[in-house]
This record gives structure tokens, C-alpha cells and sequence, in this order.
């Protein structure tokens, strides 16, 4: 909690922007050795990580830098199109994240963690999505913002329809 009893932005209760930047740092760093996923980043530039890291301040509720310097959701778009993630590189890449956060020292207290690791799972099904060959993703949106309580308004269309329909926050 902050002093006048709100929880913080994630992107505060990591630690700010020098955090985030200490984990993609860390990220890219078991990545750049791994296997399965770094056949995909050989060719990443250096500054892949500070792009990242902006991007993640972004979303949890930190500066719109991303979106004023680099060219927001469809840039972010532009890198995954057509890279074809397989599902075990997906998979990898939540699990380098998962101890990237550990070496770079983020809270490690179940909430912080279990809404980090939410957007990691969001975030890297829509990235594999979008990677393939037939995805047509909105050319344009918003940065998602990421608070922990509230997830994004989407549910698959049958969980909208018909008698099951489930209601987001209106019943
Ligand atoms: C939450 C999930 C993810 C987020 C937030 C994310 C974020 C980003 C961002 C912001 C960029 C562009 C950075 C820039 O502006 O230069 C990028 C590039 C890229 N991402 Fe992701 N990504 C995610 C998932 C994945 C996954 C699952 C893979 C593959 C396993 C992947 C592979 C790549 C590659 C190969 C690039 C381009 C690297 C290059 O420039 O060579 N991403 N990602």
C-alpha cells in the first residue's frame, strides 16, 4: 500500500524503471544462451532489453514512454509478425522471464509475482498468435495497462454468447 492506502502501479512496486531495466537486462542474458529461444534473438540489437524494459513500464502503469519514443502497439506488432513462436518457445521464454525476476531481485511476494507472471502468460500467448502465418491482429490498439485487480476487458466470443454468457464487471 501506498501512504494514502492505494496499491501502487506494478510498474512502482517493481522498482521502477532502473528494475524492469535490470530484468530484461537479465532476461536477454539467459536467452541469448538458450537452446530453444535463441536461435530467434541472434540477431537482436543491442538495445533490445531498454525497448523491452520500456515497453513492460508502459504497460504496468508507468510513463507512456514506449508509445512517445518508439511507436507504441504497432511497432511492438511489427516485431513478432511472421516469426512463427512455437508453443515450447513460448513456454521457454515465461520460464527465462520467471528467473530473469529473480536475478534482477523484483518483489518476490505472491501478489506482485502472480500479476507479473499473469501479463507474462497474457502477453506471450497473444505474441505467439500473432507470430503466425493466417494472425490478423488489430493493426492498431493501446499499449495494454496492466493493473493487477483488473485484467483486460476480452473473453474468447462462446464464453460471450448465449446462455452461459459471462458478464465483465456490468452484471
Ligand atoms: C509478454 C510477452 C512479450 C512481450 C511483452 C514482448 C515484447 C517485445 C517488444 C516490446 C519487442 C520490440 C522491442 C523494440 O521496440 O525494439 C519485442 C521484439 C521481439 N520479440 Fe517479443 N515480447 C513478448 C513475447 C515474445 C515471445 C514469446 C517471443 C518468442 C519466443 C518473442 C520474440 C521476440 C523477437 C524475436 C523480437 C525481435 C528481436 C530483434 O529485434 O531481433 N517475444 N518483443
Amino acid at each position: 500500500m501506498t501512504p494514502d492506502g492505494q496499491t501502487p502501479t506494478l510498474f512502482d512496486w517493481a522498482g521502477g524503471a532502473p528494475a524492469l531495466e535490470r530484468l530484461t537486462e537479465a532476461f536477454y542474458r539467459r536467452v541469448r544462451s538458450d537452446d530453444l529461444v535463441g536461435p530467434l534473438f541472434a540477431g537482436m540489437p543491442e538495445d533490445l532489453p531498454h525497448w523491452v524494459a520500456t515497453w513492460l513500464g508502459e504497460v504496468f502503469g508507468g510513463p507512456p514512454e514506449y508509445t512517445d519514443r518508439r511507436g507504441g502497439y504497432p511497432h511492438m506488432l511489427g516485431m513478432h509478425r511472421g516469426l512463427g513462436i512455437t508453443e515450447s518457445q513460448r513456454f521457454r521464454w515465461v520460464q527465462l522471464i520467471a528467473r530473469a525476476a529473480d536475478d534482477a531481485g523484483l518483489p518476490s511476494d505472491p501478489e506482485f509475482r502472480s500479476a507479473f507472471m499473469a501479463y507474462v502468460e497474457w502477453g506471450t500467448r497473444l505474441a505467439l498468435a500473432n507470430s503466425g502465418p493466417d494472425a490478423q491482429p488489430p493493426p492498431r490498439a493501446p499499449v495494454p495497462r496492466w493493473a493487477g485487480e483488473r485484467l483486460p476487458p476480452t473473453a474468447p466470443e462462446p464464453l460471450l454468447r448465449g446462455p452461459q454468457r459471462v458478464t465483465l464487471g456490468d452484471g
